[in-house]
């Protein structure tokens, strides 16, 4: 599939089969994964791949105890933000039936004599939306979640994962669900976002 085919078509899929992934598809989404940018090529991120039903089950059980009320009373004022929510409050709800979650992880590393915060994101990021990209190219559904913060942590007591390392997406990775499509993304057209060779003023009224 063309690269730019998978751009165009990279839906949030927050509805997923409970069905087993091939291990070597996500062999192929972390290869693309570590192929990404980073800072000096630092290359300062660990993906922490669960499988494990247990491990699934707790992260599962402590993301729906913090979300599902909190979602459901989000406000839902116009059709995008509604269906948003509605496919949030799905995803936290059937947590846990995700054949696989990516965490995305890393450490202040770089550069190595006054690492910086914002060098780990600016690695992270990249590396994350590889993933994204790299599973719709497969045709497994995923979504760039942060729900690590609603439940840091049971993740971190789960999954070991130390304190000073930072989680910047929680990625779960399966089969698409009955009657969830991939299409396409519902995006500004590109000249609400451009200027040509200098500032053109607030493009889109957002107060810049
Ligand atoms: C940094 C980041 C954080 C996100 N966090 C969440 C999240 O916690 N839960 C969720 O359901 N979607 C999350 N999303 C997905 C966005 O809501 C989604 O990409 C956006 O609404 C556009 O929808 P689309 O990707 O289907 O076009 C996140 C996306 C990004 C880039």
């Amino acid at each position: 599939m063309d690269v730019f085919e998978v751009m165009g078509t990279c839906r949030a899929i927050r509805q997923l089969k409970p069905d087993p992934v091939p291990p070597e598809l996500i062999d192929r989404v972390l290869w693309a994964a570590t192929r990404a940018p980073s800072p000096g090529n630092s290359q300062g991120w660990d993906f922490v791949v669960v499988d494990d039903p247990d491990a699934r089950r707790t992260i599962g059980a402590a993301v729906r105890e913090a979300m599902v009320d909190r979602v459901a009373a989000m406000p839902r004022p116009d059709r995008t933000t509604r269906l948003m929510l509605d496919g949030t409050a799905r995803l936290v709800a059937t947590f846990d039936q995700a054949p696989v979650i990516v965490f995305v992880t890393g450490g202040v590393i770089y550069p190595p004599q006054a690492p910086r915060e914002a060098f780990t994101w600016s690695a992270l990021y990249p590396a994350a939306q590889n993933i994204v990209l790299a599973a719709r190219a497969l045709g497994l559904g995923s979504v760039f979640t942060t729900l690590h913060h609603v439940a840091d942590r049971t993740i971190r007591d789960t999954l070991g994962i130390p304190d000073h390392v930072r989680i910047a997406a929680t990625i779960p990775i399966g089969w698409p669900d009955d009657g969830v499509q991939f299409g396409p993304v519902s995006r500004r057209p590109v000249e609400d976002f451009v200027h040509r060779n200098r500032w053109e003023g607030d493009k889109r009224g957002i107060g810049i």
